[in-house]
């Protein structure tokens, strides 16, 4: 029950009425029996300031942070995670009396739904995309397997996160994304991430059936609908598919234990989460 000793979680974004994040955190703080409530604000661009300020008048014990904000917010919290610099995007922060820290829990989101349901060692994986989402996942994947393909249809971006990563010492190259640079790939290629927005809500997919090889793992971040174009052929093709609502729970799994301390039943969010999306 809300009482006067309820902590206060929040989302901070533009929209945020169709996020699924007070549904998954709240039935996880519900299960666990922990005193907290988890709401969603949607705050107008010139307000960001004043609401991170809020967060540390009110007491808010920790925030999500969604589109547009993710990069915005960096200048207006005293701390950051190395992830959060690395991928140059904060998506959860944590009031620590009064101190407000900021890190970045998509690509350790991503990761996990990986983990799941396949090995990254010696993997080499076809990332599809080079915006913030794409980012935080070849930042946190390249620490795991033993190659990484970045293909985006503005090839300099794709170029500038693989030198990143290069600069890192890891294995990355970029190629502009089109269906002869993605047959090359998926030749050698065990695991396939799109994270660009094609599929969503829409019945197109980033990589033409063809192309698509039994027993690659396909992982679309996409989540609605929850099969994508992409996975509806890969599914068809034998591919092991993952679909982008785990990657949305786990990324909550890691905020959510940044905040109370506690790591929740993934697999209640997703059945909560589940109910509210498009299949
Ligand atoms: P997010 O934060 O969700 O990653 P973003 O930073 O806007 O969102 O990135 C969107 C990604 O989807 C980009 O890689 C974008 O490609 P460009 O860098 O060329 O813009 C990709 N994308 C969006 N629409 C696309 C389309 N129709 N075809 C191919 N890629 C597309």
């Amino acid at each position: 029950m809300i009482n006067s000793k309820t902590k206060v979680l929040c989302l901070i974004g533009k929209p945020v009425k169709h996020s699924l994040s007070p549904i998954i955190h709240n039935v996880a703080l519900n299960d666990l029996n922990l005193n907290y409530v988890y709401v969603a604000f949607e705050i107008e661009e010139n307000q960001l300031e004043n609401a991170i300020k809020g967060i540390k008048a009110l007491g808010i014990k920790g925030a999500n942070v969604t589109m547009p904000y993710k990069t915005e917010v960096f200048k207006y919290l005293d701390e950051l995670s190395e992830d959060a610099k690395e991928i140059g995007a904060v998506n959860t922060i944590l009031n620590e009396d009064g101190v407000l820290k900021g890190y970045n829990t998509d690509g350790i989101g991503a990761l996990r739904a990986l983990e799941k349901f396949t090995e990254l060692n010696d993997k080499k994986v076809i990332l599809l995309g080079a915006g913030g989402a794409a980012k935080a996942i070849a930042v946190t994947i390249s620490k795991k397997i033993s190659e990484i393909t970045i293909l985006n249809r503005t090839e300099r971006k794709a170029v500038e996160i693989a030198l990143k990563l290069k600069e890192k010492g890891f294995n990355a190259k970029a190629l502009k994304l089109n269906s002869k640079n993605l047959r090359n790939e998926i030749k050698s290629a065990h695991i396939l991430i799109n994270a660009t927005s094609v599929g969503m809500n829409s019945n197109e997919s980033p990589v033409p059936k063809h192309l698509l090889k039994p027993g690659l793992v396909v992982f679309d971040i996409v989540y609605s609908p929850l099969e994508t174009k992409l996975l509806k052929n890969a599914r068809e093709k034998d591919c092991i598919t993952i679909d982008g609502l785990w990657m949305l729970i786990y990324q909550g799994a890691e905020s959510f234990k940044i905040w109370t301390g506690f790591y929740p039943n993934v697999q209640l969010m997703r059945d909560a989460a589940l109910k509210m999306v498009r299949k």
